[in-house]
């Protein structure tokens, strides 16, 4: 059977690459959390257009979806910046100071965490281990680590990026 996103792709090309995903994976059971997965890389995010299409063609209750995204970190329901920072809160970086470090980045930048500066720069994440605990504390920002942190030297490192 054909994906009735097709249909929805031509009335909204921006879902057209959302069919072919949907496609994919119409016939497996624990779907939901793959394509969930491959729209972000598609789309950078998961929009309410793309949630509420997955809802209506896959047949699962919106609140459902909406469930899934917000327990699990790796979902992002609002874009993100150019530069992602992830700040690492595994145990080794937890009692090596990651919280005082998330916080000054937050004050130097304006935002929370999960939250994106204004000019869509910077988007600031906690995340657990990132696999570089000799290091802690540690952040990554995009594909970058920085290690042996203190709240100085990432609000250094931040101003790099600017
Ligand atoms: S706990 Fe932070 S890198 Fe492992």
């Amino acid at each position: 059977m054909g994906c009735i996103c097709g249909a929805r792709g031509r009335e909204n090309p921006h879902l057209s690459r959302l069919g072919e995903i949907l496609d994919k994976h119409r016939n497996d059971a624990g779907f939901l959390i793959p394509v969930l997965q491959e729209a972000q890389d598609a789309y950078g995010y998961l929009s309410e257009d793309v949630l509420e299409a997955i809802s209506t063609e896959m047949s699962v209750p919106l609140s459902q979806i909406y469930g899934v995204t917000t327990f699990y970190s790796q979902f992002r329901l609002h874009p993100h910046g150019r530069e992602i920072i992830k700040v690492c809160h595994g145990t080794a970086c937890y009692v090596s100071g990651a919280e005082g470090i998330t916080k000054g980045i937050a004050e130097e930048l304006g935002i929370k965490v999960g939250e994106t500066t204004k000019d869509r720069l910077f988007t600031l994440e906690s995340v657990a281990c990132l696999g570089c605990c000799s290091l802690a504390p540690v952040m990554m920002i995009n594909k970058e680590t920085y290690g042996r942190l203190t709240s100085d030297i990432a609000r250094g490192v931040i101003k790099k990026y600017e």
